[in-house]
């Protein structure tokens, strides 16, 4: 069972908070999303292995550290997700791109599947997983299940702000999935929206609303 990672960096807090600010427009949040979801991914990637390779500096020769090559890919869940690849392919450019359409019923609460494009070896693939909201967790299960039904095997959880009903509902459906916040706040309302959260993160990133 993986602990989810709760990202307390101050950069992070400082982009989140005015992410949250009912004030900051289309085109500063889609940027700020870009950015949060970039030093996510320096975070979740930690754990990639490396492996020694001989490199002549100007000066002598001497063995160094460079990434071991693992096939990466990014999954954005539809649409709010897709607000968060650029920042993630700005510092591993050369991870594949799927695609994984989701919405959330507004009466039901319960995701809705709409679409699904994985790159062919995602069974070869780590995968993130990316979205900015995980609120009751409905979507990102549902997601994860799908994911894992076309056979990946690994799979990382990146969003920005968690709350507690999501990290649970995660948690015990995909125990094996580590998830990291950059925030993680209060609680849920009664339209299933995260408190005190930023309200809907797809209207947002897209101006639709
Ligand atoms: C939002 C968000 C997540 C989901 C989270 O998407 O981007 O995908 O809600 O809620 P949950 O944890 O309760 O499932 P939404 O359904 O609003 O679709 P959109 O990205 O197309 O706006
Ligand atoms: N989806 C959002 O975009 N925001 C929330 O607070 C909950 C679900």
């Amino acid at each position: 069972m993986k602990e989810p990672m709760i990202l307390n960096h101050p950069l992070l807090q400082h982009k989140v908070s005015h992410l949250r600010d009912v004030n900051t427009g289309t085109k500063e949040f889609k940027e700020l999303v870009s950015e949060i979801a970039m030093l996510m991914c320096y975070e979740a990637t930690r754990d990639l292995p490396t492996q020694e390779v001989e490199i002549t500096t100007p000066i002598t020769t001497d063995k160094f550290k460079v990434l071991a090559g693992r096939k990466l890919a990014v999954v954005p869940i539809l649409r709010a997700g897709l607000g968060m690849v650029d920042g993630v392919l700005a510092l591993i450019p050369a991870a594949k791109v799927g695609h994984i359409g989701l919405y959330r019923d507004p009466a039901s609460l319960e995701p809705v599947e709409y679409y699904c494009k994985l790159p062919a070896d995602i069974s070869e693939r780590e995968v993130m997983v990316v979205d900015p909201m995980l609120a009751t967790g409905g979507s990102a299960s549902d997601a994860i299940t799908q994911i894992k039904k076309r056979g990946a095997k690994t799979i990382k959880f990146l969003c920005i702000i968690a709350a507690p009903e999501g990290i649970k509902r995660l948690h015990d459906t995909h125990p094996d999935v580590e998830i990291y916040a950059a925030a993680l706040d209060k609680c849920l309302n009664e339209h299933g929206y995260i408190v005190p959260g930023l309200g809907d993160a797809g209207d947002r990133i897209f101006g639709t609303k």
